[in-house]
């Protein structure tokens, strides 16, 4: 049978190719910049080894794009069970009989030139999972997602600096914050979104709906690491009365009494990052904090972590209009002006930078640089329906987890706007946490 013509090339197919290629192009480097039995090594009981990542990116793609999209009979049905996220826990993943490294390149490969075949031919729309070509999407994201994972296990990994910063640029726009915090006023805003608005939206952004907050001072920027260290110095991790009673139990379980990957040395507070040791940087936003760290911070200061609806009320609502804007910034998409995303620099920035990226109420550094740990449980809009899989966001609702929101240094534009929801356990420091405060007028 002679093969279909292809369908003309929209914005749409050439956005999806573009991201999915961009997103090939990070894996590429997390992966290629270690020696191979690093790749399969166990850098933390916390992470999967990296070349699990490699193939289970490979593997979610081949499902969902060649299998449910495509119709496509399974490539290799065997190794299904070893990648399926539920099946084994993280730990448990170096002694599976994992694809060795050349063959999860090859696989994941091979996956990807069939995709990019099955891409060329499928019309984007109607419902479902192709709507505006939705599922071309959702893998882009889902790989970026997972190179934010590999770049925590590159973080945890022992040994000499192996990364470098795509952007070598020393520095990002600059323009202090005029004020320590914003006044949001009180009154009902949009929260969450559609499909009609935000095709690429995942199933626990939607649907939009009408949220009342009372009002509320935000800060104007993240805590920084001269802020956290006055809480260290002041006695803040020997202090009960700040803590969350599991977080109490945490910090003297592990022996914890500063952020992750800190440590003093002869009178001065030292940080590892990527295999470099400096001292910490003042003005940057805290980083590798607990929710209860910042919890806990946060009650020292008077003050307390932002609702959910807080955190995006801040960072969508535009008063003049009333509307809520996709980003901080308005309705375009992130350039490199805005906010500091995709792994471009390799850390965050100093408070104050990227004025262009604020709020129209002044608030500044909401997307990018560092995930805000809020005070809310992960838990569904109402109308939640879970699409298209209920384990990306349905079996985690509850109040084991708690929301993060804004996106790291880290997470890739595709992957990151002002409706975006991420979730762990408030126990967790390894990923690429910080936070922000309120209080109430
Ligand atoms: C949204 C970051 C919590 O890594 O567990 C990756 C993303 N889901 N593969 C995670 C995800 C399935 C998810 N987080
Ligand atoms: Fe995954």
């Amino acid at each position: 049978m002679p093969p279909a013509p292809a369908p003309a090339p929209t914005p749409l197919r050439d956005q999806a190719l573009a991201e999915l290629t961009a997103a090939r192009a990070r894996t590429a480097a997390l992966t290629d910049a270690v020696p191979d039995p690093e790749l399969i090594a166990q850098h933390s009981p916390l992470m999967s080894p990296l070349v699990w990542d490699l193939a289970h990116i490979g593997n979610q793609e081949e499902l969902w794009l060649l299998r449910r999209v495509g119709g496509r009979e399974p490539m290799r049905p065997e190794i299904d069970p070893l990648y399926d996220a539920f099946a084994h826990p993280r730990a448990d993943r170096p002694k599976l009989p994992l694809l060795d490294p050349a063959d999860a390149r090859t696989y994941a490969a091979e996956v990807r030139g069939r995709v990019f075949d099955l891409l060329e031919r499928t019309p984007l729309e109607g419902t479902g999972l192709l709507a505006d070509g939705f599922a071309f999407g959702m893998i882009a994201q889902h790989e970026q997602q997972h190179d934010e994972t590999m770049l925590i296990t590159h973080q945890l990994r022992k040994g000499p600096p192996v990364l470098t910063a795509p952007d070598p640029a020393p520095e990002a726009p600059y323009d202090p914050p005029p004020v320590p915090e914003v006044l949001v006023p009180a009154g009902p805003f949009s929260m969450g979104t559609s499909a009609t608005a935000e095709p690429w939206s995942l199933d626990n952004e939607r649907p939009a709906h009408r949220r009342q907050t009372g009002a509320f001072h935000i800060d104007t920027v993240p805590v920084t690491n001269a802020a956290f260290q006055a809480f260290i110095e002041d006695g803040g991790y020997a202090e009960p009365r700040w803590w969350a009673a599991e977080g109490w139990e945490q910090i003297h379980r592990h022996g914890i009494g500063a952020p992750l990957f800190w440590h003093r040395e002869a009178g001065q507070w030292l940080r590892r990052r990527f295999g470099v040791t400096e001292p910490v940087p003042p003005d940057e936003p805290v980083l590798h904090v607990s929710w209860y760290e910042a919890d806990a911070w946060a009650r020292w200061a008077g003050r307390r972590l932002p609702t959910e609806a807080e955190w995006e009320k801040a960072a969508r609502f535009d008063p003049v209009s009333g509307r809520s804007t996709r980003y901080p910034w308005g309705d375009s998409a992130p350039t490199p002006e805005h906010a500091n995303l995709g792994q471009r620099h390799l850390r965050p920035a100093p408070v104050g930078s990227y004025p262009a990226g604020s709020s129209p109420l002044g608030v500044r550094q909401l997307i990018g640089d560092v995930w805000e740990w809020t005070s809310s449980d992960f838990l569904p809009y109402p109308g939640f329906r879970a699409f298209p899989y209920r384990e990306y966001s349905e079996v985690f609702f509850g109040s084991a987890h708690k929301v993060l929101r804004g996106g790291s240094f880290a997470v890739a534009p595709v992957a990151c706007r002002g409706t975006f929801r991420n979730w762990d356990l408030p126990a967790r420091r390894q990923i690429f946490s910080g936070f922000r405060t309120v209080r109430d007028v």
